[in-house]
């Protein structure tokens, strides 16, 4: 037997409770996982809610569950050592340190897993630790399926929406890394942190519009979900980019249709998730 964190209905944080459950056992071509480490990131608060982006609340349910939660443990990171590992398993053997993405299935909030070894998973950065390693995987992995498809180049000018968050800290590290110059949005508390990571300048949102600045870029990074196509469009130079990590049904429907008019890129769509994204450093873009 094993204990997770389950929640049988959709709700606030008192709907996820500790059970026991029984230990998942690996199939032929799975790891089982100890897992040392987790997140609870945005996307287990969505899901557990319903908090979805307007638009989506039609489809969300039938992904989810309708009446209650299809998946019954959140967690889309773990960070843990190897305990098994099926038959025919080659990358990895017991006693492995690794990271991996759980994604969609979830399931990283329990004391063990089981991964396809074929996920994207990877051993861990032996110079951090299994808490440290972990917060890498989700906003990381999320910012390299969108650069993957719009890689960044040295002298690009990239603005980062929400810089403060998961996926936000992963951009400006990857666009700093590729030479890019990066201004990040966020609170003024959160203004430190965001230099410390690499962004050349920081704009605060309660104190400034940045749509109404004057400035432009060659990529925008959005990840806070107020920065329409509509809102941004003039704050992108011609030809530039518009990365929607976050948008409602509107955006993501219209985005073809606004690329096509407007010159400018834009998209809500993402490479799926590789194990080449969480090994590779430095990271190298493309497929
Ligand atoms: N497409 C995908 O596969 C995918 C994957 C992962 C995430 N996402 C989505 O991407 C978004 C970002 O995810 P995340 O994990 O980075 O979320 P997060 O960790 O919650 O970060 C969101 C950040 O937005 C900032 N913020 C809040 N209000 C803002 C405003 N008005 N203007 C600018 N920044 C503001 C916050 O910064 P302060 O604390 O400084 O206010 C916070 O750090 C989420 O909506 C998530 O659902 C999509």
């Amino acid at each position: 037997m094993m204990k997770a964190a389950i929640y049988r209905k959709f709700g606030g944080p008192e709907v996820v409770n500790i059970e026991e459950i029984p230990k998942p056992s690996p199939r032929n071509t799975d790891i089982l996982v100890k897992v040392l480490a987790t997140t609870v990131s945005i996307a287990d608060h969505r899901v557990r809610c319903l908090d979805l982006p307007k638009g989506f609340w039609i489809f969300g349910p039938l992904a989810l569950g309708v009446f209650a939660p299809r998946k019954k443990i959140l967690g889309m990171d773990i960070a843990g050592i190897v305990q098994a590992v099926g038959k025919s398993v080659t990358k990895f053997k017991p006693g492995d340190e690794v990271i991996a993405l759980t994604g969609a299935n979830f399931g990283g909030h329990a004391e063990y897993v089981c991964l396809p070894e074929n996920d994207p998973i990877s051993l861990k950065p032996k110079n951090m630790n299994f808490e440290e390693a972990v917060t890498l995987v989700f906003g990381g992995v999320t910012a390299l399926s969108f650069f993957n498809r719009f890689p960044i180049k040295s002298g690009d000018e990239v603005l980062v929406n929400g810089a403060s968050g998961a996926v936000g800290t992963a951009v400006i590290q990857i666009a700093n890394h590729f030479g890019a110059i990066v201004t990040g949005i966020c609170s003024g508390g959160n203004a430190k942190f965001v230099s410390l990571l690499g962004a050349h300048h920081v704009i605060d949102y309660k104190r400034e519009d940045f749509t109404k600045n004057g400035e432009t870029y060659d990529v925008i990074v959005e990840c806070v979900g107020n920065a329409s196509f509509e809102r941004v469009r003039d704050s992108i130079k011609p030809g530039g980019v518009l990365l929607l990590m976050i948008t409602d049904l509107k955006g993501t429907l219209s985005a073809w249709l606004n690329s096509k008019k407007s010159g400018k890129r834009i998209t809500a769509s993402q490479d799926k998730p590789l194990a080449k994204d969480l090994v590779s450093y430095p990271p190298k873009l493309g497929r």
